[in-house]
C-alpha cells in the first residue's frame, strides 16, 4: 500500500455510520446532484423511501466529524433485500466506506430474515462492479438499455449473510 492509499484508508476510519434522518436530505441530495447528476432522485424520492423506515427500508449516513460522505439504503422484503442506492462523495472515495455501507446494510437485511441481497448497476460503471464483487456479489442477468439507450443494468445478487461481518451501528 503507497504512502498517499494509507492516508486515505486512515481518513475512511475517521468515518461513522448513522441511521440516515430527514434532517440530513439536504446534504445527501447536495451529494446525490454531484454524484448522479441527471439520474439523481428527486427529494420526493428520498422522502418516500423515509416513509417506508423502518418497515420495509433502511438507510445509512456516512459521516466524517460534521460533514456527510456517504448514505446508503436497502429494501428488504421476505427473504430477498435490494440495495435501493450507495454513494459516497468523490474526495472520500477509495477509502473503504462504500464497502462498509453495503457492509452494514447486508447485515442488517440478514437480521431481517432477507437470505438474498439484489441489485442493478450500470454496466459502465467500473468503481461500482468492483465494490460488489470484492462484497461476494456475482452477476446473475443484464437488462438491456435499463439505463437509456446503449446503457445496460448488470443484475447482481449475493448470499446473506456476507462472508464479512457488517459492522454494528447506533440503532440499527
Ligand atoms: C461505487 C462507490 C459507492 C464505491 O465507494 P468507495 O467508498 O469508493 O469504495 P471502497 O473504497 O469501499 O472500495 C471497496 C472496493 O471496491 C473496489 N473499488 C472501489 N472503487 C474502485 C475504483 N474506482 N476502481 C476499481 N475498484 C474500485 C475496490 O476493489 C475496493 O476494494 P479494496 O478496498 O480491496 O481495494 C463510489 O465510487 C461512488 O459513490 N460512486 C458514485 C455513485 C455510484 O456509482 N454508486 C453506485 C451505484 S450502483
Amino acid at each position: 500500500m503507497s504512502a498517499i492509499d494509507a492516508r486515505v484508508r486512515r481518513a475512511g476510519a475517521e468515518v461513522q455510520l448513522a441511521r440516515l434522518r430527514w434532517w440530513d436530505l439536504p446534504d445527501v441530495l447536495a451529494l446525490e446532484a454531484e454524484l448522479f447528476g441527471d439520474a439523481a432522485w428527486t427529494p420526493g424520492q428520498f422522502w418516500s423511501e423515509l416513509a417506508r423506515v423502518p418497515e420495509s427500508r433502511w438507510y445509512l449516513l456516512a459521516r466524517r466529524g460534521a460533514a456527510t460522505v456517504g448514505y446508503a439504503g436497502v429494501f428488504v422484503a421476505g427473504d430477498q433485500a435490494d440495495v435501493q442506492t450507495v454513494a459516497v462523495a468523490s474526495a472520500a472515495q477509495g477509502a473503504g466506506i462504500g464497502r462498509r455501507l453495503v457492509g452494514a446494510l447486508a447485515a442488517h437485511a440478514a437480521g431481517r430474515g432477507a437470505q438474498r441481497l439484489h441489485l442493478e448497476v450500470r454496466a459502465d460503471n467500473d468503481a461500482a462492479l468492483a465494490l460488489y464483487a470484492r462484497l461476494g456479489f456475482v452477476e446473475d442477468g443484464r437488462r438491456r438499455d435499463y439505463y437509456g439507450r446503449g446503457h445496460d443494468a448488470v443484475l447482481m445478487t449475493a448470499a446473506l449473510p456476507l462472508d464479512a461481518p457488517g459492522e454494528e451501528v447506533a440503532g440499527g
